[in-house]
């Protein structure tokens, strides 16, 4: 088969290891890409919602399957786009249509649609520009803090947590207004849970599905969960609390009424769903849909796959994920973000990165999987690139998030080592990673 993955960070190139190491592959096409999916196929400078390139790509490489890894081209409807045009209309894109990517892509109808499957989520009230004094009166009737949401995408920005009134009661009306434009045009005004945090992954063919190992992701750029968000920091997996008892709640709770509801509002959904999800005294809620893997989670979930890859993304397309037995390496995975000094305000690219071969891991994977294809029990740890660029033969930092250092091991104790040697290792101008990933475990 030809496979190509829309998209360019450590998620892709987690995905196109995984690809790579299926019989099943013919060729690999990676839309951007970076230095390391360079290595295991071809990256095409075509961007992500460049439909009418994705087209052009598709139909002159003969391509048979299409993973997309962000949400913006599903949001924007990539999954319609290749159901309607009749070149298209037989080449399988694994991911949610526009209407199933509501979900992630307006905060509002997630929650309408938790409220109406009885799935279990913080109460909330959705405020619009005319009714914002009735969204400050509603304020003034909760207790603090305040969770405010802006409706659509607003690139990991949108939610504010505010201890005080009177400071929420502004940032409505500024959302409102416009602060994060058209995303925030529509606010969502939410209970505040308390708890902890993980995410927990799903595949579905919109009838069976299969529940992945569940994850914990860090998103402060600080130690200790402090300073800025930033898009993932680094992830552990699986989850120590999230237990057999937990995660049937889970599946009983959130995971079944989903799929459910997705069936009964006729939306087609092939693909991933990511669960946000607090755990309030051993309950699962929901605090986000998001329809796609997560990142840094999937560099962390993606490596304890064991099954064919492949033929799980076949089994997704073709509707027969029910059929399918799949299993995973009972090890933990770690991964520690390598980012740019200055990340996620600004910061520099272009530094040349050094110690990939020090570290024996090539260009971005480890061992024996090189080429993408050894067996996976041998494998320890694997690095999947970020935000890189190859030029000539030098590796160039080209984002905020730079490499994802992906450790194994018995104990999470044990990967976590593995991630922090490498990261050591690893050299570029600015290197800034935290190393305090898994302390709250
Ligand atoms: P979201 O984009 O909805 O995931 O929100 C971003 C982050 O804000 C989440 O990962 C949580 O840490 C936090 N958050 C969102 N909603 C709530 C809530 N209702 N209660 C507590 N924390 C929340
Ligand atoms: N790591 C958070 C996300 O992928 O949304």
């Amino acid at each position: 088969m030809n496979i190509l993955i829309i998209g360019g960070g450590g998620r892709e190139h987690a995905l196109a290891w995984k690809i790579a190491q299926s019989p099943q592959l013919e060729k690999l096409f990676i839309a951007p890409g970076n230095a390391g999916t360079a290595k295991l196929g071809t990256n095409i400078p075509v961007k992500v919602d460049d439909f009418e390139g994705i087209k052009k790509l598709v139909l002159q490489e003969k391509i048979n399957l299409v993973v997309v890894g962000p949400e913006a081209p599903l949001v924007a409807g990539i999954v319609d786009y290749f159901l309607t045009d009749p070149d298209l209309k037989y080449v399988p894109v694994i991911g949610p249509s526009k209407s199933g990517a509501k979900l992630e892509g307006s905060k509002d109808f997630a929650k309408m649609f938790m409220h109406k499957y009885k799935i279990p989520t913080a109460t909330f009230s959705t405020f619009i520009d005319y009714s914002v004094d009735d969204g400050k009166a509603h304020l003034a009737t909760l207790e603090p803090p305040y969770v405010l949401k802006a409706d659509g995408l607003a690139a990991g920005k949108g939610v504010l947590i505010i201890d005080d009134l009177e400071e929420a009661q502004r940032q409505l009306e500024e959302m409102l207004h416009g602060k994060f434009g058209e995303a925030s045009r529509k606010v969502v005004v939410e209970e505040f849970l308390r708890g902890i945090e993980l995410s927990v992954f799903i595949i579905t063919d919109g009838d069976g599905y299969v529940i992945l190992p569940s994850a914990k992701d860090y998103k402060r750029i600080g130690e200790g969960d402090t300073g800025p968000n930033t898009g993932g920091m680094g992830a552990v997996s699986p989850v120590p609390f999230a237990d057999e008892a937990f995660l049937k709640k889970v599946e009983d709770r959130v995971v079944k009424p989903t799929i459910t509801g997705l069936k009964r509002e006729g939306i087609r959904y092939r693909g991933f769903l990511y669960l946000g999800l607090m755990n309030r005294d051993g309950d699962p809620y929901v605090v986000e849909y998001n329809v796609r893997m997560g990142d840094p989670e999937g560099e962390v979930v993606l490596p304890r796959i064991k099954t064919d890859f492949v033929e799980l993304l076949k089994a997704i397309a073709e509707g027969r994920l029910s059929d399918v037995k799949v299993e995973f390496d009972p090890r933990f995975v770690t991964t520690v973000i390598l980012a740019s000094g200055g990340y996620p305000g600004s910061y520099e690219k272009g530094k040349e990165i050094t110690g990939l071969e020090n570290a024996g891991v090539g260009m971005g994977a480890g061992k024996s999987v090189e080429t993408g294809s050894a067996a996976k029990d041998t494998v320890d740890w694997v690095v999947f690139h970020s935000g890189t660029r190859a030029e000539g033969d030098k590796i160039l930092t080209n984002g905020g998030r730079v490499l994802a250092v992906s450790g194994y091991g018995e104990t999470m104790k044990e990967a976590l080592k593995r991630s922090y040697e490498l990261a050591e290792k690893i050299e570029f101008e600015g290197k800034y990673y935290r190393r305090d990933i898994g302390f709250d475990l």
